[in-house]
C-alpha cells in the first residue's frame, strides 16, 4: 500500500491506547488517515496522540467507555467535529474477563461484565458510526474478534460466547448496510503479544502457542497491517467476511 492510502479518511478506534488498537492507530495514521482515539485510560491515549503528531500525523484522544452509549456517541461526534466526518471505524476494545474458570464456577458478574464491554460496547459503538459513515457516502467497519469467536476454548466460555456474538452481529449488519456503501469485516486475531494475553496467560503463552503452526505469538503490528488493509479501497469488495491473523491456527 503506498503511504497515502488513507489520506482524507477519518478513522474512530476504540481502545486505541494500547495493543492492537494502539498499533491499528499509527498503522492508519502513517497511511495518511486522522484518527479519533477512544478508551478509559486518557494517559495511554495521549501518549498515542503525541506518537501520531511527532510523525506528522492527525490523531486526537476522547475519553470513551464503550459501555457508556453517550460516551460512545461523544467520541464518534468528537471525531466528525475535529476531522470533518467518518470513513472507518475500528471497533477493538475488549476485556478477556475475571480469569479461566469452568462455567459452574464462572460469576454471573462475570459473564454479564464480558458481555457488556465485548458485544454491548460494539453494539453502541457500531449504531453511533453507521449514520456518520452514511453520511459520507460510505465506509468500513471492522470488528476485532478472536479466534475465540470461531471456536470454543474450554474455561473462557463468556469470552468466547461475546466474540461469537459479535462475529454473528457483524456478518448481518454487513448485509444490513451495504447498500449504504458500508463494509462490515471482522479481523480475528489468534494469540497476540499484548497487555490482555500477559493478563491472560501469566507471562506464558505456551498454551496457546502448542496450536499455533508458526510456534509464536503475533505482534499487534501484523494484526494492525491487516487491519490497515481491510480498511483501505484495496478491499473494496470485501465485506461481511472474517480474516484471521492467527499463525494457522484455525488452518
Ligand atoms: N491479544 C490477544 O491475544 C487477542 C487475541 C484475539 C483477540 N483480541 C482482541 O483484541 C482486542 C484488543 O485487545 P489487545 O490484545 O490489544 O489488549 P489490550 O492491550 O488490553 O487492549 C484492550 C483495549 O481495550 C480498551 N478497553 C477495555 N475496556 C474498555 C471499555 N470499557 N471502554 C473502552 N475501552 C476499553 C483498553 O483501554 P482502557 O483500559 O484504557 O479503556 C485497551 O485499549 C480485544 O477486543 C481483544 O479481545 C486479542
Amino acid at each position: 500500500m503506498s503511504d497515502n492510502t488513507l489520506a482524507g479518511k477519518v478513522a474512530v478506534i476504540t481502545g486505541g491506547n494500547s495493543g492492537i488498537g494502539r498499533a491499528s492507530a499509527l498503522a492508519l495514521a502513517e497511511l495518511g488517515a486522522a484518527v479519533a482515539i477512544g478508551a478509559r485510560r486518557e494517559d495511554r491515549g495521549q501518549a498515542v496522540v503525541d506518537e501520531i503528531e511527532a510523525k506528522g500525523g492527525k490523531a486526537v484522544f476522547v475519553q470513551a467507555d464503550v459501555t457508556e452509549k453517550d460516551q460512545v456517541e461523544a467520541l464518534v461526534a468528537a471525531a466528525v467535529s475535529t476531522f470533518g466526518g467518518l470513513d472507518i471505524a475500528l471497533n477493538n476494545a475488549g476485556i478477556e474477563g475475571a480469569g479461566l474458570a469452568p462455567l459452574v464456577d464462572e460469576t454471573e458478574d462475570n459473564a454479564r461484565r464480558v458481555l457488556e464491554v465485548n458485544f454491548f460496547g460494539l453494539w453502541h459503538s457500531m449504531r453511533a458510526e453507521i449514520p456518520a459513515l452514511a453520511k459520507r457516502g460510505g465506509g468500513v467497519i471492522i470488528n476485532t474478534t478472536s479466534v475465540a469467536g470461531l471456536k470454543g476454548f474450554p474455561t473462557f466460555s463468556s469470552y468466547v460466547a461475546s466474540k461469537h456474538a459479535v462475529e454473528g452481529l457483524s456478518r448481518s449488519v454487513a448485509m444490513e448496510v451495504a447498500a449504504l456503501g458500508i463494509r462490515v469485516n471482522t479481523v480475528a486475531p489468534g494469540p497476540i503479544d499484548t497487555d490482555l494475553l500477559e493478563r491472560t496467560t501469566g507471562g506464558d503463552p505456551s498454551g496457546f502457542v502448542q496450536f499455533v503452526p508458526l510456534q509464536r505469538t503475533g505482534t499487534a503490528e501484523e494484526v494492525a497491517a491487516t487491519i490497515a488493509f481491510m480498511a483501505s479501497p484495496q478491499a473494496s469488495y470485501v465485506t461481511g467476511q472474517t480474516l484471521r491473523v492467527d499463525g494457522g491456527m484455525m488452518a
